[in-house]
């Protein structure tokens, strides 16, 4: 019997704010509006992707005390926006980032708990720890976590909050004839949870949602991070879109999975992902390089080559060399809120230097070569083959999606590269599963559908 064809999952990235989103297009939209929100999902649904999916800035950032122009904008809230999501989708799944660090076991579990109810079962996490003390500071507690604690408090964090959903089971809610009344079963909500951080006992609020455990994704890429969700992710949010690095980690995390009990296919993962259409390869190359052009200006690559060096670099050209000068880790962050996944300020430098040096560039046409996100530049054809290729040689089980055009980039993509995706059996023609978890193909939890019988 010949194996199933592996499947590509897909999940559709609404930008915040940052240098990939195209803000100086005639038809670029807010990223605040609902209607941005709504039209992204709907066309993520339409082209019968797996999830909507949100990141979270916690703080505007800021540069040496300023901040950024386009933060100025701001995020919205992510439980509010996939809410009213829920009610213009059916099937898509919602995947929401947010802070581990940061956080209540309780709410956290409520707000996912809730959104799976409201959603029919679509609902998913997507664990973070936060990089920076700075978003701390706008929390009762302060920027009070070491990194090395980051995932300890992540891992009991969600330890309580599986404790909470788990306090219900699917049958703990009767219909009882006689008296015409819901019934609770006596221990229905009762949980107890002793950690080092968290000390929490009582009755939980919401009864078990339709997964029973909403999906968990997580994002992060140190040793530690890969550990974390290696034991305890159904899905990675990576950064790493290109080869060889992309099948590196992902060999990499099925390795810890498997060597935490888990079977490989158990985790998914997902990098994130652009990509540029055009009719002729050569149009679609063109476009590619106008639109880097106009994300990454002198001022950009300045400011992104800041995060690195830790310092202030606007005295030097962009038209010019990579600054001759060192990193300064141990400096206060000039830049604060960004989420961070240079590990080694040096080592990168280094890089940096070497491609320079290599292929004739200079420090803005270096930052254009380097800080991208694999895009997937060709004809309709070309990307739903490279897609394909890139998923079925294990470069990864999927990708997230994002489009330098708010709300409408993904339009083009849906039209022309899904159904060739489907045409190659790749893609569902249309959802199978009911819940998220169905449709990534993970391994089922009991289900919770409230035996009701009026
Ligand atoms: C691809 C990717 C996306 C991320 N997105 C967010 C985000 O939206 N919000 C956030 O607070 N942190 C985000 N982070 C950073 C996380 O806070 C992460 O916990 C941080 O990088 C520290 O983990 P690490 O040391 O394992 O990399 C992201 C990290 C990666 C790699």
């Amino acid at each position: 019997m010949s194996t199933p064809r592996k499947q590509v999952i897909l999940g559709a990235y609404l930008g915040g704010v940052n240098h990939h989103t195209a803000w100086w297009h005639p038809e670029a939209g807010s990223q605040i509006d609902f209607s941005s929100f709504e039209h992204t999902a709907r066309t993520a649904e339409r082209g019968k992707f797996d999830f909507f999916f949100l990141a979270e800035g916690l703080i505007l950032r800021e540069r040496a005390g300023q901040i950024f122009d386009q933060d100025i904008i701001g995020r919205p809230d992510t439980f509010g926006v996939l809410a009213a999501i829920a009610s213009v989708t059916e099937h898509l799944g919602l995947a929401g980032t947010i802070n581990a660090t940061f956080n209540e076991p309780y709410e956290l579990a409520r707000q996912f708990a809730t959104l799976d109810h409201l959603s029919g079962g679509r609902a998913a996490w997507n664990v973070v720890t936060s990089f920076d003390p700075f978003t701390g500071q706008n929390f009762r507690r302060g920027g009070f976590l070491d990194p090395a604690d980051r995932y300890v408090r992540a891992e009991e964090t969600l330890n309580a909050v599986r404790a909470l959903w788990d306090s219900w089971s699917a049958d703990d809610i009767v219909a009882d004839k006689a008296s015409g009344r819901f019934l609770a079963r006596p221990d229905a909500g009762k949980f107890e949870f002793s950690g080092r951080q968290f000390d929490i006992s009582g009755r939980f609020t919401v009864p078990r949602s339709p997964q029973g455990r909403p999906v968990i994704l997580q994002a992060g890429v140190s040793p530690q991070g890969r550990d974390f969700a290696a034991a305890n992710a159904d899905a990675i949010f990576s950064p790493y879109g290109k080869l060889p690095e992309a099948a590196d980690f992902y060999r990499d995390i099925k390795a810890r999975a498997v060597a935490a009990g888990r079977a490989a296919d158990d985790i998914k993962i997902l990098p994130s992902a652009s990509f540029v259409l055009g009719d002729t390869e050569a149009e679609a190359i063109e476009k590619y390089h106008t639109i880097r052009n106009e994300q990454v200006t002198g001022q950009t690559a300045l400011i992104l080559l800041e995060q690195i060096w830790n310092r202030d670099l606007s005295g030097y050209d962009p038209q010019g060399p990579i600054p001759d000068i060192e990193p300064d880790p141990d400096a206060p962050p000039f830049i604060q809120g960004r989420a961070f996944i240079h590990q080694d300020r040096f080592a990168t430098v280094r890089r940096l230097r070497e491609v320079s040096e290599a292929k004739k560039l200079n420090l803005r046409e270096t930052v254009i070569d380097q800080f991208e996100r694999g895009p997937i530049v060709g004809t309709p054809a070309q990307v739903a083959q490279r897609i394909d290729d890139f998923v079925s040689g294990d470069g990864s089980d999927g990708f997230i999606l994002g489009s330098h055009l708010v709300p409408t980039g993904l339009d083009e993509f849906v039209d022309r590269v899904v159904p060739l995706l489907q045409d190659r059996g790749a893609l569902r023609a249309d959802y199978t599963g009911t819940t998220l978890r169905d449709n990534l193909g993970l391994p089922a939890l009991r289900s919770a559908t409230v035996p009701v019988d009026a």
